[in-house]
């Protein structure tokens, strides 16, 4: 404490950086020790008096390291999940370290600056219309709170209700139609808006979790006034994706803003081998996705994005008199994300979008999806193993003991996933699917 320089401090936090990155491959694809372990290696009473820097430093990855997980390893298949690409992190470390509150523009141009040419670099690589607005978010929950928030303004102000000055009280019902295998986080966002996680009309979905065309038809038939349609690309356990081409006319129809979840899925877009499965999404209104799933950026970061740039920032501006006031072609962080004060996330954006550029992009998306195929031929062939699902994208759904009775199944399948996580060569995580056990693997990692 009371040096000027940072210049120890520092190197000495970037030298266990590289250590503990350089040896993500070697050690097991697991935390060395449990939650209660790692809380115990914390739990000390309130420090009353402070101590030195580098100490503090020292003792924070002593305490941390048996119990991190390596999520960036090359065996981590868990959930679906980045792998924070060390560029993507050297431009976070320079984010924190140059300390933006990325606000508005005239406090932080750079920042500013930073995230508008990278967002304007998102709509090209996933091929969504150019006049979109783009919020930078902490992830896709956020990114679907903030398209939602978007579309509620909207129908309702088509029906005329002003949402954003009146609240929800009194206004006209919303039918918000949605698909049974969407991300819980969707319901997540439909109740932190008033829309309800339950009150929405749930439309069947074929074994793959895709939208029952049909079955969106006859629903949205019944929906008079205003609407909310939530869509699919990239379903959480099969990477399955939603008609966009059919769906999509008939949600339009019959007024509905259409909102698409693509928190990964949507990256099949920057890729020329995949995008066709998501043709014709770019007829949504509005796109939930990540960056730090496909694009590999360290945490947080995610993108909303909102065709109509007006309700987008209708449902998002923070006016004050303190805070000045942005004009045409300034564009303000802030107006397209719930916070204020947030950290500059478009620098790493920028940073892995310049790495990799739209051709390393593309080979690295067919490249993990070309890995799930294969692998899945490879468990398929082994025999009491079956792969559930068409492995159209890089999600596979494993099932043990295959030919074995239902029940038998599940408990097999439970316990490979335990000896493969106790194992910690890789990692792989489990679900339910269509009421039986699971074991998913994600390839996603660069
Ligand atoms: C389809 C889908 N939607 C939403 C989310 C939520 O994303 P995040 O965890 O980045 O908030 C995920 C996360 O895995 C997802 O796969």
């Amino acid at each position: 404490m009371g040096e000027r320089s940072v210049d120890g401090l520092f190197r000495r936090a970037a030298e266990h950086a590289v250590r503990f990155r350089d040896g993500t491959s070697e050690i097991p694809q697991k935390p060395r020790v449990s939650y209660l372990a790692s809380l115990e290696e914390f739990r000390e009473p309130l420090p009353i008096e402070g101590c030195a820097g580098p100490g503090v430093i020292d003792e924070l990855v002593a305490k941390a390291e048996p119990g991190l997980h390596t999520m960036t390893g090359p065996r981590f298949f868990g959930w679906v999940i980045g792998g924070s690409h060390p560029v993507g992190v050297a431009a976070d470390w320079l984010t924190s370290a140059w300390g933006q509150n990325s606000g508005n523009h005239h406090a932080t141009p750079a920042a500013a600056a930073a995230e508008a040419v990278a967002g304007n670099w998102l709509l090209d690589l996933l091929d969504l219309p150019r006049e979109s607005s783009i919020g930078f978010v902490t992830g896709a929950t956020v990114a679907n709170f903030v398209c939602l928030a978007a579309a509620r303004g909207d129908v309702l102000r088509k029906a005329g209700w002003d949402v954003e000055g009146q609240g929800l009280f009194g206004a006209p019902p919303i039918t918000v139609l949605i698909g049974d295998d969407a991300h819980a986080t969707v319901f997540s966002a439909l109740q932190f808006l008033g829309l309800g996680h339950d009150r929405v009309v749930r439309v069947k979905t074929d074994d793959a979790g895709r939208l029952v065309v049909s079955d969106f038809v006859d629903a949205a038939g019944k929906v008079s006034g205003p609407c909310i349609a939530i869509l699919q690309a990239g379903q959480i356990n099969t990477g399955a994706f939603d008609d966009f081409d059919r769906i999509i006319p008939i949600a339009r129809d019959i007024g509905a803003w259409v909102h698409v979840d693509g928190a990964f899925g949507l990256w099949a877009r920057a890729c020329p081998q995949r995008s066709g499965l998501a043709k014709g999404v770019d007829g949504a209104d509005s796109w939930a996705t990540d960056g730090h799933k496909w694009l590999q950026t360290p945490y947080d970061c995610g993108y909303a994005i909102v065709r109509d740039e007006e309700a987008h920032r209708r449902a998002m501006t923070i006016a004050a008199s303190y805070l000045p006031p942005s004009y045409e072609g300034e564009r303000d962080p802030s107006h397209f994300v719930p916070e204020l004060s947030r950290r500059a996330r478009g620098f790493a954006t920028w940073a892995m979008i310049k790495h990799l550029g739209r051709d390393g992009i593309a080979a690295m998306v067919e490249r993990h999806c070309r890995i799930a195929h294969a692998m899945a031929e490879r468990l398929r062939s082994v025999e009491g193993i079956a792969v559930l699902n068409d492995v159209v994208l890089n999600q596979i759904l494993v099932r043990f003991g295959a030919k074995h009775p239902d029940d038998e199944a599940d408990r097999f399948t439970q316990r490979t996933i335990e000896r493969i996580q106790a194992d910690g060569v890789c990692f792989c995580g489990g679900a339910i699917w269509r009421g039986r056990k699971v074991m998913r693997v994600s390839v996603i990692s660069w």
